[in-house]
C-alpha cells in the first residue's frame, strides 16, 4: 500500500507524528519530496533536535530556506523558543500593559514576567508560525515533522493551553475595565483588548484546521515493535480526543530480507507485532516501509524511501532519475 490523498488540493497541512526514532523525519522529508513534484512545498520541522539539517545534509534553521538540489521543495526549522521571543518582542507593549493594567505589580516584577516561560506557549507559537505560513498562501503544501510523541500532543493541544490563557487574561482585564467604568462611567477597549481578540482568533484558526480532515491530515509513524505500538495507541487516543482522526498508518523499519539467520530471526520476530498493527488500526490504511541496509540520509536515500512510500509512478520516476 502507498500513500494516498496527499494531493487532494484542499489538503494543505501534513503532520507526521510517534515514537522517537520510528522515522518522522525522514518519512516527513520522503513525503515533502513527492509532493513538491507537483505542489510548491514547504517542510516544517518543529523538533528542537535540527534533524531535518541533518537528514537532508543541507544547513536549514530558522527561516525559509530553498531545498539545494529540488526543484519546489522549501524547509524550516520553527525553533519553538525562538517562536516565543520573536512573539513576545513584537507584543511587548500590549503584553506589559496587560499585566500594569490588570496588577499590583511593580515594573521589576513586570520585566521578570515577561522574560518567563509559560508552560506549553513555545508549542503554541510553533503552531502559531505555522498557521501564519499557510494563512500567507505562499505555498500549496505544508508537511510537518515533529519531535517524538509527547511534542506532538503538546503542539496539537495548544490551541486549548492557549485558549487557558487568554480566559485568564480576559478574566484580569474585566477587573480592569469594571473599575474604569465604575470611576468614568464608560470604556474604550484599547490595545490590549485588540490584542486579546486576535490571540482568540488564532486559537480558532488552529482549532479550525486541525478539525478538518479535508485540509488537515496526521499521519502516525509506527515500527513493529512493543513500546512504538504501545506509543502509538497514546497519540492515537490524545489525537481523537482533539478531534484528530488519521487516516492511514506508516510501519517503518520492516524486515523483508531472509538472506541470513539474522534477517530470518528479526523477520519472524516482527510478524505477531505486523498482525498486530494491522488488527487494532484495521481502519486505517497501512502503510509498510522495509528496514534498508543504510540510514536515510541525502536526497539520494530519501528519494529510495519516497518510492516505497508513494510506489513508482511517472512523476516519481522522474524524480528517481534526477536524485540516481
Ligand atoms: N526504513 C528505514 N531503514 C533504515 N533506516 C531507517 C529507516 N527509517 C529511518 N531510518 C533511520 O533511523 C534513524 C531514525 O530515523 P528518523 O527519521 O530520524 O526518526 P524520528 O524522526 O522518528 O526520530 C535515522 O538514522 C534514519 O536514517
Ligand atoms: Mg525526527
Amino acid at each position: 500500500m502507498a500513500l494516498t490523498g496527499l494531493e487532494n488540493n484542499d489538503l494543505k497541512l501534513i503532520i507526521f507524528g510517534g515514537k522517537g526514532g520510528v522515522g518522522k523525519t525522514s518519512c516527513a522529508i520522503a513525503t515533502a519530496l513527492a509532493l513538491s513534484e507537483n505542489f510548491k512545498t514547504l517542510l516544517i520541522s518543529t523538533d528542537p533536535a535540527h534533524s531535518v539539517s541533518d537528514c537532508l545534509e543541507q544547513q536549514i534553521g530558522f527561516k525559509v530556506t530553498k531545498v539545494a538540489g529540488t526543484g519546489n521543495l522549501s524547509a524550516i526549522e520553527v525553533v519553538a523558543d525562538e517562536a516565543l521571543s520573536v512573539f513576545i518582542s513584537e507584543h511587548q507593549s500590549e503584553l506589559k500593559k496587560l499585566l500594569e493594567t490588570s496588577t499590583n505589580l511593580d515594573n521589576q516584577d513586570i520585566d521578570e514576567m515577561l522574560t518567563l516561560s509559560i508552560p506549553g506557549i513555545d508549542e503554541v507559537m510553533s503552531f502559531k508560525t505555522i498557521i501564519d505560513f499557510i494563512e500567507e498562501g505562499q505555498f500549496d503544501k505544508y508537511v510537518v515533522d515533529t519531535a517524538p510523541t509527547g511534542h506532538a500532543l503538546r503542539l496539537i493541544s495548544s490551541p486549548k493551553m492557549l485558549d487557558e490563557w487568554i480566559k485568564v487574561a480576559a478574566r484580569m482585564r474585566w477587573k480592569y475595565r469594571y473599575m474604569i467604568t465604575s470611576f468614568s462611567g464608560s470604556y474604550q477597549p484599547d490595545e490590549v483588548d485588540t490584542f486579546l481578540l486576535s490571540l482568540k482568533k488564532t486559537v480558532k484558526r488552529i482549532e479550525n484546521i486541525l478539525q478538518d480532515n479535508t485540509k488537515c491530515e496526521f499521519i502516525p509513524v509506527c515500527i513493529p515493535e512493543a513500546m512504538a505500538i504501545l506509543e502509538t495507541g497514546r497519540l492515537l487516543e490524545e489525537l481523537g480526543k482533539s478531534g484528530t482522526i488519521p487516516k492511514q498508518i506508516i510501519v517503518n523499519n520492516v524486515m523483508v530480507s531472509e538472506g541470513c539467520d539474522f534477517c530470518k530471526t528479526r523477520k519472524s520476530g516482527q510478524l505477531p507485532y505486523l498482525k498486530e498493527i494491522r488488527d487494532v488500526y484495521s481502519g486505517l490504511t497501512m502503510v509498510e516501509v522495509q528496514m534498508f541496509a543504510e540510514e536515510i540520509k541525502g536526497l539520494h536515500a530519501l528519494n529510495r524511501l519516497r518510492i516505497c512510500l508513494f510506489g513508482t509512478s511517472q512523476n516519481n520516476q522522474n524524480t528517481k532519475n534526477q536524485y540516481n
